[in-house]
C-alpha cells in the first residue's frame, strides 16, 4: 500500500465564509416513541381510500409560481393526497394546508420541491458545488437554499442528487458531485446537513431526499434513462456510497431512479429497497418514485399494465407514488387477489407519516407568511453566493500569467452571448429563481472596473449557429486591447435529457474562438459549462482558460472577482475532462491493465492504448494548475492511496480525503488525516470488509 500525497501549490483565493447558524428553534414536540404510538393510532382509523391517498403525491406547475388547482383543493379536503410538488409560497402552500387540515384525519401535505442548489438565491450548479471541494460552502448553500424554500412553505427538496457519473454524455452530470465516491459522499453529507440541519422540523429547514436510487448515472452510452448494467462491486464500490453517506446522515427519504439495474427496474428493485436500503443501511425514512417512474415500468417491459406496475412498487418498498396515481387506482383490487397484503400498504403509509412528524407538520403545518419578505434572496445570501461562486471555478490554463487582468485596462472587449444573456445565468433545475434576479458576467465586468473601458459584441446568439456576427466581433477585438471570450455550452444542453454525443463548443462556437485568435489579440476564455467538455483546440491554443460552470445568480461578480484578481480561483475538477468522446467512460480510479500502458507517449505493440489517441485525459480530475500568483489563497490537500497487490485488483489510486485550506503567501501548513479500515479496506470476494497486510 503506498500513499500518495498531492500537496497543494499554494496561491491564491480568500474566501471567508460567514456562517449565519440562525438557531431558529422548532424541535418536533414527540419523541420517536410517541410518534410511532400516534401513527399507530392513525393508520388504525384510517380507510383504504385515506391510507392509499398518502401515497399519493401530485403536481402542481414547476414553471410559473401558481396557485394550486381546484382539483388539488377537492383532494386534499377530502385527505386523498399525501404531498404536492411544485406549489409554492406561503400564502398558497397555507391555503391547500387549510384544506388538508380540513379532511376528516387532518393530515397535513408535504410539499415539495426541485431546490438542487438554491431557491430563489441561485447558487452554481451542484457539480460545481464540488469544484469548489469546499464542505462548508457546500453546506452553507444548502442552508441558505432551505432557509429561503421553507419560509415559501416548502417543507421537502428533491436532493441532493448523489448520483456518481463518469459519462459526461449524461445531461444530469450537472446535477452531482462527478465521478468519484468518496467526494461525492462527502458533498453529499455536506448538503444533507445544510439541507436538514439536525432537526427539520425547524422553520429554516426542509427534509432533503437522495436521488436517484440507484446507478442512474450509468445510464448505457450518456443517454438519459437508458438501462444500466454494471457489476455488484462497481455499484457497492463507486455507485452506493454517497447514499449511504446521505443515510449516515439523517436523510429523511431516497426517490427511486428511472432505469432498469441489472434488468430489474429501480422503482421495483426488491434487491435495492429492501436489501440494501432498509436492512443493510437500516433506513427508516420514506421512499419516494421518481416522475412515474411506477407507471412507466409498463414502458419498460417489466409490468403488462398499471396495476402489475402498482404491485411490483409497493411489494419492493416504493412508499410514495409520484404524479402517476396507479397506487390509488389500483391497490384494493391487489389486496383482494391477494398480490398485495395490508402490512406493505401500512409501512408505506407509517413512512410517509413519519416524515411528517419529522417535519413537525402535525405540530405546525402552516408556514409565517411574513418570513419570505426578509429571508429570501436577501443581500447577504446574495454575498455569499458570491463567494461561493468564484470558489467554484476551476483554472485549466494561465499562460504566462495573463490572469489576473490589470483593473485599469483600457480597452476590453467582452465577446459571447453567454456574456449577458440573463437567462443563461439559470440552469435545469433553478426553482424559483428569477432571470432578472441574475446579474451578468458583462454586468460584473462593468461593476468592477467601470463602463468606458468595456465594450460587448455577442458574435452570435447563444445557440451561435450563425456566423453573421463574426466579422464585428473580430472588428471590436481588433480595436481593443484584450479579450475575454465567454463560451461554453447554453443550459439547454445540459440537465435531464439534455444527453450528447458531441460534448465540444456547442453551435459555430469554436469558429469564433479562432476568429479571435486569428486577430492576434490576446484572450481568456471564460467556459461556461453543465459538464466536461472535449475542448482539445482550446487546451492547445487559448491562452488561458477559466471554467465557471453555471454560477447562478451571482455568478457574474464573481467571475469578474477571479478575472481581476480580487479572488484566486481555487476549484478542482471533479469529473475528468476527456480529449474525445471515444474515450469515454474515463475516470481517474482505472484499474491497471495486464499489459502496460505507453511511456511518454510511445505507443508500441501490445501495449494498453489507442492507435488514434492518447490515454491520458485532456484534464485530469482533481488537476492543479500552477499560477504564479503571489497572493494567499486556497489550496485543496488531497490524499490518494494506492494498494500494489490485493486478492481484490484495486484502482491505480483512490481519493481517501481532502481539505480545502486557506494559506498566506509563502505560508506552510501541515494537514494530517487519519486513515483506518474504513480508508484502506476494501470489500473482499465474499463482500466482506478486510484490510490486507501491504506497506505504507
Ligand atoms: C375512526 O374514528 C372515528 C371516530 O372515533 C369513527 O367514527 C370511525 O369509524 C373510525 N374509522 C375507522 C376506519 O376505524
Ligand atoms: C413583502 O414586502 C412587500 C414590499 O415591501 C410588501 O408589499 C408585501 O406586503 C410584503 N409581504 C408580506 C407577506 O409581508
Ligand atoms: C437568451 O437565451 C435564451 C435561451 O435560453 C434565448 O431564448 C433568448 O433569446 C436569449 N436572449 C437574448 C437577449 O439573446
Amino acid at each position: 500500500m503506498e500513499i500518495l500525497s498531492l500537496k497543494g501549490i499554494v496561491l491564491l483565493p480568500v474566501i471567508l465564509l460567514a456562517f449565519f447558524g440562525v438557531e431558529a428553534s422548532r424541535k418536533s414536540s414527540y419523541n420517536a416513541a410517541e410518534i410511532e404510538k400516534k401513527i399507530t393510532v392513525l393508520i388504525a382509523n384510517m380507510s383504504l381510500e385515506e391510507k392509499l391517498g398518502q401515497l399519493q403525491q401530485q403536481a402542481g406547475n414547476p414553471w410559473e409560481d401558481l396557485p394550486a388547482t381546484p382539483v388539488l383543493f377537492d383532494l386534499a379536503k377530502r385527505g386523498l393526497i399525501g404531498s404536492v410538488f411544485n406549489i409554492r409560497g406561503a400564502d398558497k402552500v397555507n391555503a391547500l394546508q387549510r384544506a388538508a387540515l380540513y379532511s376528516r384525519q387532518k393530515i397535513p401535505l408535504i410539499f415539495g420541491f426541485d431546490v438542487l442548489h438554491g431557491y430563489r438565491t441561485l447558487f452554481p450548479i451542484p457539480l460545481a458545488g464540488a469544484a469548489s471541494w469546499d464542505l462548508d460552502a457546500v453546506e452553507l448553500s444548502a442552508s441558505i437554499a432551505a432557509a429561503e424554500a421553507r419560509a415559501s412553505g416548502i417543507s421537502w427538496t428533491f436532493g441532493p442528487m448523489v448520483d456518481i457519473a463518469r459519462d459526461p454524455r449524461w445531461g444530469r452530470a450537472m446535477e452531482g458531485a462527478g465521478e468519484d465516491s468518496v467526494l461525492g459522499s462527502e458533498m453529499a453529507r455536506a448538503r444533507v446537513h445544510g439541507f436538514q440541519g439536525n432537526d427539520y422540523s425547524r422553520p429554516d429547514k426542509v427534509m432533503a431526499c437522495a436521488k436517484h436510487f440507484a446507478g442512474y448515472g450509468a445510464a448505457e452510452a450518456g443517454r438519459d434513462y437508458a438501462s444500466v448494467d454494471m457489476s455488484e462491486r462497481q455499484l457497492r464500490e463507486v455507485y452506493l456510497p454517497p447514499f449511504k453517506a446521505a443515510i449516515e446522515a439523517g436523510i429523511g427519504s431516497v426517490m427511486t431512479a428511472y432505469m432498469d439495474l441489472n434488468g430489474i427496474p429501480a422503482s421495483a428493485n426488491q434487491w435495492l429497497l429492501r436489501q440494501v436500503l432498509r436492512h443493510e443501511w437500516g433506513f427508516d425514512g420514506m421512499v419516494v418514485s421518481d416522475y412515474f417512474s411506477i407507471s412507466d415500468m409498463t414502458n419498460q417491459q417489466l409490468s403488462a399494465n398499471d396495476a402489475e406496475a402498482a404491485m411490483y412498487a409497493l411489494n419492493a418498498g416504493v412508499d410514495m407514488e409520484m404524479v402517476s396515481t396507479i397506487y390509488f387506482n389500483n391497490t384494493p383490487q391487489l389486496l383482494k387477489e391477494g398480490k398485495v397484503v395490508m402490512k406493505t400498504v401500512d409501512d408505506a403509509v407509517r413512512h410517509v407519516l413519519r416524515a411528517k412528524f419529522r417535519l413537525g407538520l402535525f405540530d405546525d403545518p402552516y408556514t409565517d407568511e411574513t418570513l419570505a419578505n426578509h429571508t429570501v434572496l436577501t443581500a447577504d445570501h446574495l454575498a455569499i453566493a458570491r463567494k461561493i461562486a468564484a470558489g467554484t471555478f476551476v483554472l485549466l490554463k494561465n499562460e504566462n500569467n495573463i490572469l489576473p487582468l490589470s483593473k485599469s485596462i483600457k480597452r476590453l472587449a467582452v465577446i459571447g452571448s453567454l456574456a449577458t444573456n440573463q437567462t443563461q445565468t439559470l440552469d435545469f433545475w433553478s426553482a424559483n429563481a428569477k432571470a432578472e434576479d441574475s446579474v451578468t458576467i458583462l454586468q460584473g465586468i462593468v461593476d468592477k472596473i467601470g463602463p468606458t473601458s468595456v465594450k460587448f459584441a455577442p458574435g452570435c446568439d447563444v445557440f451561435c449557429e450563425s456566423a453573421s456576427g463574426f466579422t464585428t466581433a473580430v472588428d471590436l477585438a481588433r480595436e481593443s486591447d484584450m479579450v475575454v471570450l465567454v463560451v461554453g455550452e447554453p443550459k439547454e444542453y445540459s440537465g435531464e435529457t439534455a444527453s450528447r454525443v458531441d460534448i465540444g463548443l456547442t453551435g459555430r462556437q469554436l469558429d469564433l474562438v479562432k476568429a479571435i485568435a486569428a486577430t492576434g489579440k490576446p484572450y481568456v476564455v471564460v467556459l461556461m459549462t453543465g459538464r466536461p467538455l472535449t475542448i482539445e483546440w482550446l487546451a492547445a491554443n487559448a491562452p488561458a482558460i477559466l471554467v465557471t460552470w453555471r454560477a447562478g445568480t451571482m455568478g457574474g461578480p464573481a467571475v469578474a472577482d477571479v478575472l481581476f484578481g480580487d479572488v484566486n480561483p481555487s476549484g478542482k475538477l471533479p469529473m475528468t475532462f476527456p480529449r474525445s468522446v471515444g474515450q469515454i467512460p474515463i475516470h481517474y480510479d482505472y484499474r491497471q491493465p495486464g499489459k502496460p500502458q505507453p511511456v511518454k507517449g510511445v505507443r508500441t505493440a501490445f501495449t494498453s492504448h489507442y492507435i488514434d489517441s492518447p490515454n491520458e485525459p485532456l484534464y485530469p480530475f482533481g488537476v492543479d494548475v500552477k499560477n504564479a500568483g503571489r497572493r494567499e489563497g486556497s489550496e485543496v490537500v488531497q490524499l490518494y492511496v494506492r494498494d500494489v497487490a490485493a486478492s481484490v485488483t484495486r484502482p491505480v489510486r483512490q481519493l481517501k480525503a481532502f481539505r480545502k485550506v486557506l494559506l498566506a503567501v509563502a505560508e506552510g501548513k501541515q494537514i494530517d488525516f487519519v486513515l483506518g479500515e474504513k480508508e484502506l479496506g476494501f470489500l473482499d470476494g465474499n463482500w466482506q470488509w478486510t484490510v490486507e497486510a501491504g506497506s505504507l
